[in-house]
């Protein structure tokens, strides 16, 4: 190959190849560390302004490439994210950074857009070392609010612990980075770009954001099928949906997805224009930050609603009149009815699994398939090793992640579409999909309250006095009372886990407490804010068939909830009376 010094040919669409051609050299640049770069539940999250401080983000992305040796030097990375403010200039550092570590070859989303189901996809199909995401998930964006990087591995999974431990351990240590401050490379057009950086070549190839990942659905799910429900046929009418993007990466996924290929009407999606701030939204598909999508399904003119996160790994989906599928439910649904998707007919299925915080109505699903069923801690990156040992076909979280072995990272549009498949195969409305699965399964009732942004000292002492409480061997047996209610305490822990593939152990993963009817709540602290500390209470019930199953699920738990936060002490603990958000 020839290089051309400074010579650019782009093409104006995505169809064609080019180059841009220089020599250059790396540096190495001295830095110190900076505390904290622990990354948690998924990534690194902090504030804008933390990552824009001199060093800061040349740092972690020195220490990720770092901990990936030595396979990092001629390795392919995927760089993408959910273009939130800051993206664009971290791209540029990661592309300078990379090339200085020896990195071949980088496949970047176009103008740096990425989904983070799309990273994983892409990730697995060019068979790249692994992948960078840029992304605070449903974090609000913008340049007061927050940023975020992650890593994943070559399985396109989100890393596991002993990779994030390597990070930690390198930023604390850091004393130097490796840069090729003069490298320019544009996001802006697709097609690729060649360098010679210290006398190697160094590629970076821009892709369309969405064609890899639409290619994908197009081989788990049946497109004719669900574009038929979409516009109607047979003398059916159409099935009227509404997709609210929030104006977060899943934009230009939706558009192409279910306006062009599955024919809803244009109208139907909303904030599918992804931008920097999320336009002030809270991107974050729950009842709560979601409101504009509760309040446009109300006067029951749609079928369905779905809404996705800043990244697209997150949905939440509401039937006719806004009915709330909980996404343990939407679980527990999924999983009874995955033979309908190509993918599973052909596939078959191998095992369920869910995080343990998430409600349980997908074990009863697993018990009757006769089907294995793992309760994993909290974070997508549990499943991974389950999924790659050929035990784990779907799972999912309560906080509004649902996905499959199709990818590594939750799937927002996934899950849309399985349930869109469901329905047209059924051939029933959402809500009378969920009452019949209560009627033959029962209910697992379910719901989480969130305290958000509240101060981390007293929180973590209520975490340790809680623990100290319930795990108090007297408390056994004790009896729980709210109105007519009675609940005797059987057994609680903090959740521990041991991955069955690996061995790996981790540990502190919630205090779990569990009652003698199968009743229990969970309280953590989350790992994905970017400051101070957020209280996570979750509670659940069953109730079997042929009883008390069509009751308000707020009305079903308020004796539990009650119990939970008097036996927590949260209000003393947080001086907060009320949730930040109820799911
Ligand atoms: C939250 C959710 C968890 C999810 C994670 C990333 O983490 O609770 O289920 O995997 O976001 O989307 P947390 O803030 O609770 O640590
Ligand atoms: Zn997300």
């Amino acid at each position: 190959m020839k290089y051309f010094t400074g010579m650019i040919i782009f093409s104006t669409s995505c169809a064609t190849s080019f180059f841009v051609l220089s020599m250059m050299n790396s540096m190495k640049k001295l830095t110190k560390p900076f505390e904290g770069q622990k990354p948690g539940t998924s990534g690194l999250r902090k504030a804008v302004k933390v990552f824009q401080q001199q060093n800061y983000t040349e740092n972690f992305i020195q220490a990720i490439l770092s901990a990936i040796q030595p396979s990092v030097v001629g390795s392919t990375l995927v760089v993408g994210g959910d273009g939130r403010f800051y993206s664009t200039e971290v791209v540029d550092l990661i592309i300078k950074i990379a090339a200085a570590n020896g990195v071949k070859k980088l496949i970047i989303g176009l103008k740096g857009i990425l989904s983070t189901p799309a990273v994983s996809c892409i990730i697995r199909k060019y068979k790249a070392t692994g992948g960078i995401v840029l992304t605070a998930s449903h974090n609000p964006g913008g340049p007061n609010n927050d940023f975020g990087i992650k890593y994943n591995t070559s399985n396109g999974g989100p890393a596991p612990e002993s990779v994030t431990n390597s990070i930690y351990e390198i930023s604390k240590n850091i004393d130097s980075y490796s840069i090729v401050p003069d490298l320019k490379c544009s996001i802006d057009y697709c097609g690729h770009q060649y360098f010679k950086v210290d006398g190697k070549e160094f590629e970076v190839e821009v892709i369309d954001s969405v064609l890899d990942y639409l290619q994908l659905m197009k081989n788990i799910f049946d497109f004719d099928i669900i574009r038929k429900l979409i516009k109607g046929s047979d003398n059916k009418p159409p099935f009227n949906i509404l997709i609210d993007s929030m104006n977060g990466v899943t934009g230009p996924y939706v558009k192409k997805i279910f306006i062009d290929e599955l024919g809803a009407p244009s109208n139907n999606a909303v904030n599918i224009v992804p931008l920097p701030d999320f336009g002030g939204l809270h991107p974050d598909p729950n009842l709560t930050y979601a409101d504009g999508l509760v309040t446009a399904l109300k006067n029951g003119e749609y079928d369905l609603g779905a809404a996705f996160d800043g990244d697209g790994d997150r949905n939440m989906i509401l039937g006719k009149k806004a009915f709330f599928i909980n996404p343990s439910d939407s679980l527990a649904v999924l999983a009874n009815n995955l033979d309908c998707i190509p993918y599973f007919k052909k596939g078959g299925i191998t095992g369920f699994a869910r995080s343990m915080p998430t409600g349980s109505a997908v074990d009863r699903v697993a018990a009757k398939l006769g089907k294995e069923l793992f309760e994993v801690p909290t974070g997508w990156k549990f499943f991974g090793n389950l999924m790659d040992a050929g035990r784990l076909s779907l799972c999912g979280e309560e906080s509004f992640g649902t996905g499959s072995d199709h990818i590594r990272e939750k799937d927002g549009i996934w899950a849309v579409l399985a349930w869109l498949s469901v329905i047209a195969n059924v051939g029933e409305p959402v809500d009378s999909i969920l009452t019949s699965h209560w009627k033959s399964f029962g209910r697992n009732y379910f719901t989480r309250y969130d305290y958000e942004n509240c101060e981390s000292e007293p929180c973590n002492q209520m975490m340790i006095d809680l623990e100290k409480k319930v795990t108090n061997p007297t408390i056994v047996g004790q009896k729980f009372t709210y109105g007519q209610k009675v609940y005797v305490l059987k057994h609680a822990d903090n959740f521990e886990y041991c991955d069955p593939i690996d061995k790996s152990f981790t540990k502190k993963q919630g205090i779990r407490v569990l009652f003698e009817d199968g009743s229990r709540f969970v309280f953590r602290l989350s790992g994905t804010g970017s400051s101070g500390a957020t209280i996570r209470l979750y509670a659940e019930s069953y109730e079997p068939p042929n009883s008390n199953i069509l009751e308000d699920a707020q009305v079903a738990l308020k004796p539990l909830v009650q119990i939970a936060l008097e036996i927590s002490k949260l209000p003393q603990y947080t001086k907060r009376d009320v949730p930040t958000v109820i799911t």
